[in-house]
C-alpha cells in the first residue's frame, strides 16, 4: 500500500517559537517518518493580510525554512514547498470560490475571531477586510486539495478551515463527479505551550514568546523576566511551582534536575534568581543543536533554496495532476 500523504501549511510571518516546537510543527518532524509530506511555506496567505509589507513575508520563506529545517525537517522525507510558485493553486481558488457563499465565510469561526481582531485594530470592518482575506479559506481548501493531502496535522485553531475545505470537495464532488480527496485533520496531543507571562498561549502578537532563533542574551533577558509565584517576595519563601513560568519551562525542555527544581521551590531553599539562572543554561544547552543547524543554513543558503525550489518541483506534479483532473470534471478541458 503507498502511503499516506500529509499536506500542511504555515505562514511566512515570523520565526518559530516554543508554541510550535511543542505543539504542530514539532509533531510534524515526527509524522515525516511514516507519511509522503508536504509542508506548505503559505506566503500568498500570509499577503492577504500583509500585502503592504512584500518584504516582511519575502525574509520570512527564508528565515521559516531554515527553522524548519534546524527543528529536523528532513528534505529527504518531507517536501518543504512555496504556494506563491503553484499556479494551479491560484486556479483552483477561482474554481471553488464558486462553491462558497459570503455569508459561510463569514460564519467560519476562525475568520470570523480574525476579523473580531482586525475590528478592534483599525476600528470599522469594511476598511480592513478585504476580498482576499474573507476568501482565504478557499485558497486553503485549493492547498490542500492540490497536493491530494488524506491527513492535515494543524493546531485546534485551524479545524474550522479544515471543515470547510471538506464542503468545498463534497459540493465539488456532488456537481461535476468525484474528483477530489475528502482531507482529515490530525491534532497532536500536545496541549497549548504557555507563554512567559503566564498567559495561556504563546505567540507573537501576544510578545510572549521564545523563539528558536533567540541568541542567549535574548534568552537571558526573557527568562530573567519570566513570572513566578507572586507570593514569594524573599529568596527563602516558599513558594508553588506550579504557578511558576520558571518551573513550567523546567519541566518543558525537560531538566533532568526538575525533582530538585520542585522540592528546592516548595520549601523556600531556592531564590527564584539562581533558579531562573539555572534555566537559562539549561535552556541554552537544548538550543544548542538548533543554533548549530540553523548557522549552517545561514552560511549555506544556496542549499536552502535548492531545497525549496526541489519541494516546489514535487508539489507542482501532484498539484499540476489535480487541476486536470478539476479542469476535466468541470469540462474546460478544451486543448
Ligand atoms: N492557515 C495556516 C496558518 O495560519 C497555514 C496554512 C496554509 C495551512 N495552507 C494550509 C495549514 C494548508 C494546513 C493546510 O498557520
Amino acid at each position: 500500500m503507498s502511503k499516506k500523504t500529509i499536506l500542511t501549511g504555515i505562514r511566512p510571518t515570523g520565526n518559530l517559537h516554543f508554541g510550535h516546537l511543542f505543539g504542530a510543527v514539532g509533531n510534524w518532524v515526527l509524522l515525516q517518518n511514516d507519511y509522503e509530506t508536504f509542508i506548505e511555506i503559505a506566503d500568498v496567505q500570509a499577503l492577504t493580510d500583509h500585502f503592504e509589507d512584500p518584504e516582511m513575508v519575502q525574509k520570512n520563506v527564508w528565515e521559516l525554512t531554515i527553522d524548519l529545517l534546524a527543528i529536523g525537517i528532513d528534505p529527504k522525507k518531507a517536501h518543504i514547498f512555496l504556494q506563491s510558485s503553484i499556479s494551479e493553486i491560484a486556479e483552483l481558488t477561482v474554481f471553488y470560490s464558486n462553491l462558497v457563499t459570503i455569508a459561510r465565510l463569514y460564519r467560519n469561526p476562525t475568520v470570523k475571531t480574525e476579523i473580531a481582531q482586525k475590528k478592534s485594530l483599525f476600528g470599522q470592518e469594511g476598511e480592513s477586510v478585504t476580498y482576499g482575506f474573507v476568501g482565504y479559506p478557499v485558497s486553503q481548501a485549493a492547498d490542500i486539495t492540490a497536493l491530494d493531502g488524506d491527513l492535515i496535522p494543524v493546531g485546534e485553531d485551524q479545524l474550522p478551515l479544515i471543515e470547510q475545505c471538506r464542503e468545498i470537495v463534497r459540493k465539488f464532488n456532488h456537481i461535476y463527479g468525484v474528483t477530489l480527496k475528502e482531507p482529515e485533520p490530525l491534532l497532536s496531543s500536545n496541549p497549548r505551550i504557555k507563554g512567559l507571562d503566564g498567559q495561556t498561549k504563546m505567540g507573537k502578537s501576544l510578545g510572549n514568546a521564545i523563539y528558536l532563533k533567540d541568541d542567549e542574551e535574548m534568552i537571558q533577558k526573557k527568562i530573567m523576566n519570566a513570572i513566578t509565584d507572586p507570593s514569594k517576595i524573599k529568596k527563602d519563601d516558599p513558594a508553588n511551582p506550579e504557578i511558576c513560568m520558571v518551573y513550567y519551562y523546567h519541566k518543558l525542555i525537560d531538566n533532568p534536575n526538575l525533582k530538585t527544581v520542585c522540592s528546592e521551590c516548595k520549601e523556600g531553599k531556592r531564590g527564584c534568581v539562581a533558579c531562573k539562572k539555572e534555566l537559562i543554561t539549561r535552556m541554552n544547552e537544548f538550543l544548542e543543536k538548533f543554533r548549530e543547524k540553523r548557522q549552517y543554513y545561514e552560511e549555506h543558503k544556496e542549499e536552502v533554496k535548492q531545497i525549496l525550489e526541489e519541494g516546489t518541483k514535487e508539489a507542482k506534479k501532484k498539484a499540476s495532476d489535480t487541476l486536470s483532473r478539476v479542469k476535466q470534471a468541470m469540462k474546460i478541458n478544451y486543448f
